[in-house]
């Protein structure tokens, strides 16, 4: 295939020279950073890529923004809560940054590329000398060194959208990882802000996914959630040779590769290779996040999801019928324009229908530029609050419902993390198929497998304890 949607081996070998002359310049002096993230998994992972340049030129992580000599935010603005509070926080550091004139405050991310809102930040806050998008962070390098020169930087263009293969990272964790196998997104639903600030979708070439996949295995890893806005659609474009189902085949044989994860998946292009491929690939896990938004076809066209509630339930019903322990998680968002309550209630009643076993609920939040925001029939907040507060209510009881199943269900858990409760350490996991369970247990057993039986449930989360195989 040809690979003609890449930034150039000399440019990257630019940077990397940029990269490799901060370093020497800087090792001296022991700088830190703080690097704080919101919005999405798409961010997390673009956060570890900046963490990786970082450290490749000299930086180690601070243990708090006072300790920093960077401070950068990686924004989201999918809902419009968050540009308040970033400029909160970015307000807030004008005094540490008085009292330590060398430091570096930056603001990356999707709330970045909207040219508007950069240059407001630009302008209140003369603090702030660093700003670039979502797809300039090959260019980390040069515009950090013209930073540390003394220049206010600012790169909002996305640099024709071109893919950067091989950038260093810093993985948050050491069990489970998330690997991008397509950037951003040609839907336009009608409320959502992504596709204005993510670009077109463009895919990772098979060979790129997999080659990362063995290394991030190599290195311990052992779960990896293949990440796009919509996974279903790569390779549409034919430029990868693969289709979603032929890619999951295709990494899910990586030796040592025990939980291969993939999300968001759009029900439009949820066909019935995919369905198949969830079906045959052993270590591919049975638990699809899959947005419903709606469950009422007046409203889904309206939001142009492109599918109906018949076909987003023949989906789950099909999927039970081939994976039977499979669990479903979704988004809904309540108050979209012209919902009446009629269209609610049909909401209501898919989630009844469903039983999703985790719902993320969202009240509808207007976003300039988006078709949605220009529609008549907005609803007032308070209605929105009062429909998310009822939704919220059911999907409670369908959790404790989920939960019930599981009683007696016995299964393999990878340990995450723990909780003390009453002086008893309480390790917590997830099962295969997401379902997350507390047990008591040795802390020496993070990022371990274990065989875990679920003993009791109460209002979120399943209770169990460690069993011998
Ligand atoms: N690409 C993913 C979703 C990314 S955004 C997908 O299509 O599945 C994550 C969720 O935020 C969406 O699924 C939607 O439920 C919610 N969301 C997006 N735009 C929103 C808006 N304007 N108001 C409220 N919720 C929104
Ligand atoms: Fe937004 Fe729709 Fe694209 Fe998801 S599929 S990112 S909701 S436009
Ligand atoms: Fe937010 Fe950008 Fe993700 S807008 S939801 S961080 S793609």
């Amino acid at each position: 295939m040809e690979r003609n949607h890449y930034i150039t081996e000399a440019e990257l070998e630019r940077q990397k020279k940029i990269a490799e002359a901060v370093y020497l310049e800087t090792r001296d002096r022991d700088l830190k950073y703080f690097v704080e993230t919101f919005g999405c998994q798409m961010n997390v992972r673009d956060s570890e890529t900046i963490k990786g340049e970082l450290v490749e030129m000299g930086y180690s992580e601070a243990p708090g923004k006072e300790e920093a000599d960077l401070i950068l935010y990686n924004t989201c603005c999918v809902r419009d809560h968050a540009e308040k509070r970033l400029m909160g926080n970015i307000g807030a550091l004008k005094e540490l940054k008085d009292r330590k004139p060398g430091l570096i405050i930056g603001v990356c991310g999707c709330m970045m590329q909207q040219e508007a809102v950069a240059k407001k930040l630009l302008k209140r806050f003369p603090h702030v000398s660093l700003v670039f998008g979502t797809n300039v962070l090959y260019r980390f390098p040069e515009m950090l060194e013209k930073v540390m020169n003394g220049e206010r930087i600012a790169v909002t263009d996305r640099a024709d959208d071109a893919i950067a293969e091989g950038l260093p990272q810093m993985r948050d964790n050491a069990r489970s990882a998330f690997v991008n196998i397509m950037f951003g997104c040609n839907n336009f639903c009608s409320y959502c802000i992504v596709p204005y600030v993510r670009g077109r979708e463009r895919s990772r070439m098979p060979e790129d996914i997999r080659r990362e996949i063995e290394s991030l295995v190599r290195s311990g890893i052992s779960e990896i959630t293949l990440l796009g806005q919509n996974v279903n659609s790569y390779g549409n474009d034919g430029s990868t040779g693969m289709t979603f189902a032929q890619l999951l085949r295709y990494v899910s044989d990586v030796p040592g590769l025990k939980r291969l994860r993939f999300m968001s998946s759009h029900p439009k292009d949820l066909n019935e290779d995919v369905i198949q491929a969830i079906a045959a690939i052993p270590n591919v896990c049975h638990h699809v996040h899959l947005p419903v938004q709606s469950g009422n076809d007046e409203i889904l066209r309206r939001m142009n999801r492109r599918y109906t509630r018949e076909r987003y339930l023949s989906i789950i019903n099909r999927l039970r019928e081939l994976v039977p322990d499979i669990e479903f998680t979704t988004d809904i968002i309540v108050g979209f324009p012209g919902e009446t309550e009629e269209a609610f209630s049909d909401t209501l009643s898919l989630v009844k229908e469903v039983g999703f076993a985790a719902a993320f609920t969202f009240a509808y939040s207007p976003r300039q530029g988006t078709v949605a925001a220009k529609m008549e029939d907005q609803i007032p907040e308070p209605v929105k609050k009062r429909r998310l507060k009822q939704l919220n209510e059911l999907q409670a009881e369908k959790t404790v419902e989920n939960n019930e199943k599981y009683i007696g269900y016995v299964g393999e858990v990878l340990v995450e993390g723990c909780d003390m409760r009453n002086d008893t350490t309480m390790l917590y996991g997830k099962y295969q198929n997401f379902k997350m369970v507390y047990f008591p247990g040795d802390i020496s057993l993070l990022n371990q497998y274990v065989t875990v039986r679920v003993l009791q449930t109460n209002k979120n989360s399943l209770l169990g304890e460690m069993i011998d195989e």
